[in-house]
């Protein structure tokens, strides 16, 4: 185990249900987290909920739910959220644990101990949206930037921290460590607002306009501004004071956030911390937005992308792809259906897939499925090696994995997919196999081929988990070695027996507002002439299915397990789950295609077809006359 790296996502409001935008910064932080433990570093990961004030008052309001059952129900969403995305937190913090109230009171009275903390009336703008007073410099038309209402004047007695004391230390800090926070164009945007006078901070709310809070320990009148008590989850939830896990993580961290929460991250957070005599965090690294026509997807504005459907309509690892690879971090990006449907059919299922499916196959065909060794004095020879663009793709995923430029880590990888597809036409293993004299060179042409598509299965493995453990076990690999990282070139073994390669990605169709990938057999039928030779390449069977059940989420979808008389039933998905129970199946005999390409649907590997007639808006499924032993063909 080398050093320790924690990394945080902001605690999200629960004033609403989480969207496109909370599942990007989280998956962002699983995928770097997974990126640092596949490195063998001891990595924590906190996300987690910010459940008190005004905001998430008046939400529950709405609901006619009182805020404590209203914050469980919305915080549950979040929480049960995350694993349906692949992403996996150590600690899910809620400022509303005990743990975290203990700690807010702790830091609170420390500071107001120390002096830093004191009363006095305060007169200002308040944009209740944000729950933060603003000065006026800083409004755009004299509206909140953020949410496009105007501020309220709001007149009252409240705590300050001696914010303003700190601007001279920040602004020192910041300038002596150019990397807290990143990318420069918000280290700078800090660095611009702290060229103005820094004025104390508001910390309190008087309970009698809001109640839902932590009580100021030193004036049970008060409650916690909410700002402060959210930015201590990142302590709280190591168990600050006292924790061992404070010892093992702090300073050691990583928050990622959006640049809506820049101020409170870049300046307010770091002054708290200094104010605590806790050490400031290692480094803030800030995104942009995902906008959809040009406009931020916010819950505010009602033009939220629910990432759960995306994710179940298009496959968890295509939608973590797409974000990553789509957005550069630290600027905008614009989220469109159509753009995740072109990313899927050009870099996953053409550029990736179609490489994979090619090389395995070959190695089934012509080295009978087991990895070659590769002759050490032909596999140097210029040309014929593929070591060096491993080696380039290597640089330039790390370098872009460690800054945050996950677009250019991806891109890197990509690029070397490419000169992998290149190097198969050149390298031209089909006509190799040919010759005897020449299977030497075709061996050390699949070794590398299978070599490469080993590194850059660990390679995406932080991005796409599922697919990378799916290569892996098609490779013949142990599945949890994708989580390792990529190694050396030259890693593989010979001897490996690789499997059936399968459809890493089918390619996609993008219809607005329909159904993902409707099962092949609803498809229409082909209509021109064929002659008996395109026929008989389709290997038609009778098969009896063991079991059935429904495919989740899936409200068309039966995923058959199918006796054809192989050593191992199969697992073919069909989409007549209008049609038939899972109870109607079992025992049945039906027809299947046995040689059609093996493809995911809704998450399921089918492997094979059953045939049904479209009939009267049913389905109506072809069978036998009488019992037929499972596995004859059909002629
Ligand atoms: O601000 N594009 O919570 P919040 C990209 N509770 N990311 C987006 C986004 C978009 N359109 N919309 C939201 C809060 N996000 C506070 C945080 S932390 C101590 C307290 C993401 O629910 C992004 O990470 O408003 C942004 O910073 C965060 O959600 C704001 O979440
Ligand atoms: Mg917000």
């Amino acid at each position: 185990m080398s050093r320790p790296f924690y990394i945080t996502t902001p605690i999200y409001y629960v004033n609403a249900r989480p969207h496109l935008g909370h599942a990007y910064t989280t998956i962002v932080a699983d995928v770097v987290r997974r990126f640092h433990a596949a490195r063998g570093e001891d990595t924590f990961f906190l996300t987690g909920t910010d459940e008190h004030g005004d905001k998430v008052v008046q939400a529950a309001e709405k609901e006619g739910l009182d805020p404590r059952e209203y914050v469980d129900k919305i915080s549950g969403l979040f929480r049960d959220l995350w694993p349906r995305l692949d992403i996996s937190p150590d600690h899910f913090v809620r400022t509303t644990d005990p743990e975290h109230v203990k700690c807010v009171e702790h830091i609170l009275s420390a500071i107001h101990d120390a002096g830093e903390i004191y009363f006095a009336e305060y007169e200002g703008l308040y944009c209740f949206g944000c729950e933060r007073f603003y000065q006026e410099r800083e409004l755009v038309d004299g509206k909140c930037p953020d949410h496009g209402t105007a501020p309220q004047v709001i007149c009252e007695s409240n705590y300050f921290f001696r914010m303003s004391k700190y601007q001279d230390w920040l602004k020192d800090y910041i300038q002596a460590n150019p990397d807290f926070i990143q990318p420069e164009r918000y280290r700078n945007e800090v660095l611009s607002f702290l060229k103005e006078p820094l004025e104390d901070l508001c910390i309190s709310r008087p309970k009698k306009r809001l109640t839902w809070g932590i009580t100021l320990p030193f004036d049970p009148d008060y409650v916690t501004y909410v700002w402060f008590d959210a930015l201590v989850n990142y302590v709280s939830a190591l168990g600050y004071p006292g924790g061992d896990r404070f010892g093992r993580y702090w300073p050691g961290v990583n928050h990622i956030v959006a640049k809506d929460i820049l101020k409170p991250h870049g300046i307010y957070w770091p002054c708290i911390l200094k104010a605590a005599g806790i050490e400031p965090y290692r480094q803030l690294n800030v995104h942009g937005y995902w906008n959809v026509s040009e406009t931020k997807m916010s819950k505010s504005l009602g033009n939220v992308v629910e990432p759960l459907s995306l994710a179940e309509k298009y496959g968890v690892d295509a939608f973590r792809y797409f974000l990553l690879r789509e957005m550069s971090f630290g600027l905008d990006s614009s989220f469109s259906e159509e753009a995740l449907v072109a990313r899927i059919n050009a870099d996953l299922a053409n550029d990736l897939g179609n490489l994979f499916s090619r090389v395995l196959t070959m190695v089934q065909k012509y080295l009978e499925g087991v990895t070659p060794a590769a002759d050490p004095r032909l596999a140097g020879e210029p040309g014929w090696s593929l070591a060096g663009p491993a080696a380039e793709a290597a640089a330039a995923y790390n370098q872009g994995m460690e800054e945050f430029a996950f677009h250019k880590a991806l891109m890197g990888v990509w690029e070397f997919i490419g000169k992998m597809n290149k190097y198969v036409v050149s390298s031209a293993p089909w006509t190799l196999a040919k010759k005897e004299e020449d299977r030497p060179r075709m061996a050390v042409v699949l070794y590398n081929l299978l070599e490469g598509l080993r590194m850059t299965a660990a390679w995406i493995w932080p991005v796409m988990p599922g697919t990378a453990l799916a290569m892996f076990e098609r490779l013949g690999l142990p599945p949890g070695d994708a989580a390792r990282g990529a190694g050396t070139w030259g890693s593989l073994s010979p001897g490996t027996k690789v499997s059936d390669p399968g459809a890493l990605f089918p390619r996609v169709e993008y219809k607005a507002g329909e159904e993902a990938a409707a099962p092949k057999a609803l498809d229409p039928p082909v209509k021109e002439e064929i002659g008996m030779e395109d026929f008989a390449r389709v290997d038609l069977r009778v098969g009896t299915v063991l079991a059935a059940e429904k495919v989740k989420k899936a409200k068309k979808l039966l995923a058959l397990t199918v006796d054809l008389g192989e050593a191992a039933p199969r697992t073919v998905v069909a989409g007549i789950a209008l049609s038939y129970t899972p109870e109607d199946m079992v025992g049945r005999q039906v027809v299947v295609v046995a040689n059609l390409k093996p493809a995911k649907l809704m998450g399921v590997m089918s492997q094979g077809m059953a045939l049904a007639a479209v009939s009267g808006g049913g389905l109506c499924l072809a069978g036998f006359d009488g019992p037929v032993a499972p596995g004859t063909p059909l002629k």
